[in-house]
């Protein structure tokens, strides 16, 4: 029988909390991740830091109203400055620091103009790399030939009741390019390759386009996807036009989930960047048509699959599972 499981939301591994272009020196945000407060901000040389958000002292929240002073970030409430790593650095009316006391720093990295944090329930180091996009997919070619995505290139979805998971199997399930992305016919599953922190999958499309005498083309295309735990899902499709993606999801809270979306269009087939924009709307246009299932899907286990299907989400699924903490594995609901 099936019935509602609820998976969990504090799964480790590398999510994504925003782009680089958000933060400029000296910017501070509060963050909400994991069902934790967080504190980010760029310091004056340029280091992303994200600490945890309320000060040892006496608990004021440093997102709201904290500043950069240098490398460390001073206390809205009485002037206490923390340092990247955590340590007190200064209390203005003492001459010494606090040795005892420090704030919980995240791990945190930029690459490809993405912001990432580290979650581990268990508060262990990061045990798996953070992937450069052009490393991933050599055959996108040239990296210049795709323009900075931020921001018309990229969606961000707040709050939204979807668990990370949902957006991980999209990769396996071929059946849905038909229905939810119009593809002429389901994808053809070329190969499937597995290990501990990554799940890829290549898969061929054949798609039609009309073109200006208003004949329609079949066109040979394809996608490599490349998943990065369950909070990262890479991507890239070529046919008409070629394109680079990350879906990413960052859990919020044990409820609800961040998606956000970033789009690198290839345009060394448009020079002067006449497609650009409509093909950024059309990437974006299919990531929330996955996101108009995701956002109401109940996930259900064991699912009832066809058989040409059920490999690959027995294979995802099992894989997933190694990302939960033992101890909250799936809760059964109500
Ligand atoms: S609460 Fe932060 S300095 Fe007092
Ligand atoms: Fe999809």
């Amino acid at each position: 029988m099936t019935e509602p499981v609820k998976l969990s939301m504090k799964p480790t591994g590398w999510f994504q909390i925003g782009w680089s272009a958000e933060y400029q020196p000296g910017d501070v945000r509060p963050l909400r991740y994991f069902g934790e407060d967080l504190v980010a901000y760029r310091s004056r040389a340029g280091t992303m830091v994200v600490l945890d958000g309320h000060c040892p002292h006496l608990g004021a929240h440093l997102g709201y109203g904290g500043q950069v002073q240098g490398e460390d970030l001073q206390c809205p409430f009485h002037g206490w400055q923390w340092g990247p790593d955590g340590r007190n650095t200064c209390i203005p009316y003492q001459d010494r620091v606090s040795k005892t006391r420090r704030v919980r720093g995240w791990p945190t990295l930029e690459r490809n103009g993405v912001i990432y944090l580290w979650h581990d329930v268990a508060g262990r180091e990061p045990a798996c790399e953070v992937p450069e996009l052009f490393d991933l997919f050599p055959d996108a070619g040239d990296p210049a030939a795709y323009p900075a995505p931020f921001p018309d290139g990229t969606m961000h979805g707040q709050d939204l009741r979807l668990h990370p998971q949902f957006v991980a199997e999209n990769g396996v399930d071929y059946a849905h390019f038909k229905y939810v992305h119009r593809a002429e016919q389901a994808p053809t599953i070329l190969s499937r390759d597995v290990d501990e922190w990554t799940f890829r999958t290549t898969m061929s499309l054949t798609f039609s386009v009309r073109g200006s005498d208003q004949e329609l083309t079949s066109i040979e295309g394809g996608l490599h996807a490349h998943l990065v735990g369950l909070g990262l899902s890479y991507a890239y499709a070529w046919g008409s036009g070629a394109v680079l993606s990350l879906t990413a999801a960052t859990p919020v809270d044990d409820e609800v989930s961040d998606l956000r979306f970033t789009a690198w269009v290839d345009t060394s087939d448009d020079p002067d960047h006449a497609l650009l924009e409509r093909r950024r709307r059309s990437a974006i246009a299919q990531v929330k048509a996955d996101l108009n299932i995701w956002e109401h899907q109940r996930y259900t286990e064991p699912p009832v699959l066809a058989t040409a299907e059920a490999a690959g989400f027995k294979e995802i699924r099992r894989w997933a599972r190694g990302f939960y903490p033992a101890d909250q594995l799936i809760r059964g609901e109500g």
